[in-house]
Formats: C-alpha cells, structure tokens, sequence
C-alpha cells in the first residue's frame, strides 16, 4: 500500500531522503515539499516538478498550511529550533488534523514530549523518531524490533559526533579554530555548533531515550549536561549514559572510560552504543560513519515500517 508524505526541510536530509525515494521507486507518494522559502504541492510530485522547486523555491510561495492538505505523515526535517516550541505547535496541528509524524528534528520532543505524547494519544496516532538519536545507525527499530523480548537496563553512547571529533583533533594537535573546520570540511560539523559543542545537542537525545525507551517523561530543562573540553585525555569522549536499576539514571557529559572499552578503538568519524538488558547479553551497534545520508536512509526506514505500525 502507497503512503503519502509531506516533506518539511530540504537540506542535508531532506534532499538525500527525496534522492532514495525516487532512485528506488518505492511506494511513497508526495504529496508535498516545503522549505523556509517555499512549498509545492500536488497528488504526486514528480522529479520534475522537485528539481524545478528546488532550483527557485521564492517562486513557489506558500499557499497551503500542510494540516489542510490530505496525506499520512508529516516528516520533519526541518533545522532544530532552539526551544522546541515551534515543532510542538506544528506536531499538535498535524496529529488533530489526523496526521502521523516521522522526525528527524529533535528539538520538539526533547522540550516538549509530555505535551507531543498526550496529543498523539489523544488523537489516535503515531511518532516515529529514528534519527533523532542516533541519526543513521539503527536504534529505536533495533530495540522495538529485535530486542522486543527484553527490557533495556541500561545504554551508552556516543550520540554527538562533532564535539567527540573536536576533542580528538585538538588532542592531535590542532588549534580548536582548525578542528571546528576541519569537523564542517568533513561534513559532520555545522555552521554553526554551538548546540553540539555545548553538550545541547547529546543532551537532547538523552531525553529522548529516556523517554522512549526507559518510560521517563524529562524535558531538557529537567538536565544538568556537560560539553566538550578542550584539554580532554585519550580516554576521554562526550557520552550518554543511562541506567534504570531500583532508580533511574542518566548523563550526558563526558566520561572517562577504561582503557580497554571498545569506544576507545573507534574511528574519528564512527557512532556507536552499547545496550544491557535483564536477562540478555549486551548488545554493541557502531558505524564508521554517519552523515545526512544515514540518517535520511533511517528516515526512509520509519516512512517504509510504518504500513506495520499503522
Ligand atoms: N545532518 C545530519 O546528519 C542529521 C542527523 C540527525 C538528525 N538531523 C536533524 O535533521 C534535521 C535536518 O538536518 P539537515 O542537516 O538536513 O539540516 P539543514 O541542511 O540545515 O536543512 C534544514 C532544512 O530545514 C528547512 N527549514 C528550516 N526552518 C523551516 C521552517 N520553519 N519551515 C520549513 N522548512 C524549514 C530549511 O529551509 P531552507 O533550505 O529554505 O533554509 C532547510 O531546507 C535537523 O533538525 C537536524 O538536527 C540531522
């Protein structure tokens, strides 16, 4: 069965994410496309009509707001905003308009998930938020999916690949000016890093795993988080840690880690956690890398598994 999207952002992720749904002719049908110039919308938007919007978006105004129009899923992949209210204004509107959200963007459920959560509920629909975490490597399905049978115990991870690759390059001798570039010449820093740097952006992810996976119901103004350093030791990196034994516990700083963790043998460029659950072995899942790319692969992979969810 087909299912229709409108698309909110088309940078990074957006355009490799439309790039995988037209190179592999899925059944996912757009119904609409909409950066902060402009929107297109139709029954089904073509390649065509993609590349002509996206070589002048000023000449598509917006005419439409996407809670009016008729599709399954809003997907947001629209820039973070910094406190969340935005994306959690545009969530309620979608789900009472009877709309599901897919969402690479964090920033919404990171401030706002009690609110998020209570409106989908109430409204009888769904989220799906792989790439909010863990951007590419697979998370959230591999727990909901494959570790169904077991209850997690605990995670860590490193979820913030800029601010761990900024203190690797300045203990490899550079200036931090030059491991700021050097992380954007690599296609891992933004412009602007200031919520990676800051420990904002892997605090924003504790959060959400803690909501999602441990039942808590934080909000970021409920963390206390540290950022990167910027005379860090070898076995130093910006982590998440989790951990729900009688009682519930996380961090988002960074940590020193015994000389032998597998993290320490890890790439520059690599993502990666380790899962415990009761009764189970701990699980490790790592990448090489991951880009928008990888992340618009898990976008695609929450759009593809929502059939089954719906
Ligand atoms: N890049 C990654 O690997 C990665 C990994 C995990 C999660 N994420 C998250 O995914 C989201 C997208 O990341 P990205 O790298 O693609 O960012 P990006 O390249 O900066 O693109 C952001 C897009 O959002 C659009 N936008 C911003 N505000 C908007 C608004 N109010 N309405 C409609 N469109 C709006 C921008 O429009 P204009 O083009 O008109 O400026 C742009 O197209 C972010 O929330 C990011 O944190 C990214």
């Amino acid at each position: 069965m087909t299912v229709s999207v409108y698309l909110s952002g088309t940078g990074n992720v957006g355009r490799n994410l439309i790039k995988l749904i037209f190179n592999k002719n899925l059944p996912v049908r757009i119904a609409g496309i909409e950066n902060r110039k402009g929107q297109i919308i139709g029954d089904s938007i073509s390649l065509s009509q993609y590349n002509a919007f996206m070589s002048n978006p000023h000449v598509f105004p917006k005419k439409e707001n996407p809670e009016d129009l008729k599709f399954d899923i809003f997907v947001d992949m629209r820039t973070a905003s910094k406190t969340g209210a935005l994306e959690k204004d545009t969530y309620l509107k979608m789900f009472e308009s009877g709309k599901n959200l897919i969402t690479a963007n964090k920033s919404g459920l990171a401030n706002y998930w009690k609110e998020i959560n209570s409106s989908m509920i109430e409204n009888n629909r769904k989220i799906l938020f792989e790439a909010t975490v863990a951007g590419g490597l697979p998370l959230f399905s591999v727990l909901r999916n494959s570790m169904n049978g077991f209850q997690c115990s605990y995670f860590q991870g490193i979820v913030n690949l800029t601010a761990n690759f900024v203190m690797r390059m300045m203990r490899e001798g550079h200036t931090y000016e030059d491991a700021c570039s050097l992380a954007i010449k690599e296609g891992i820093g933004e412009t602007d890093m200031s919520d990676d740097l800051l420990g904002i952006d892997s605090a924003r992810k504790a959060v959400i795993l803690s909501n999602a996976v441990f039942g808590q119901s934080l909000s970021l103004s409920d963390m206390k988080f540290g950022g990167m350093i910027r005379n860090s030791k070898e076995n130093q990196m910006l982590l998440v840690t989790i951990r729900q034994n009688e009682e519930f516990y996380v961090q988002s700083d960074i940590v020193t880690l015994e000389k032998d963790h597998p993290f320490l043998k890890m790439g520059p460029m690599a993502m990666g956690y380790l899962a415990g659950f009761y009764n189970r072995s701990t699980l490790m899942v790592s990448e090489d890398y991951d880009g928008p790319v990888e992340t618009a692969g898990a976008v695609l992979s929450d759009i593809l598994s929502f059939e089954s969810i719906r």
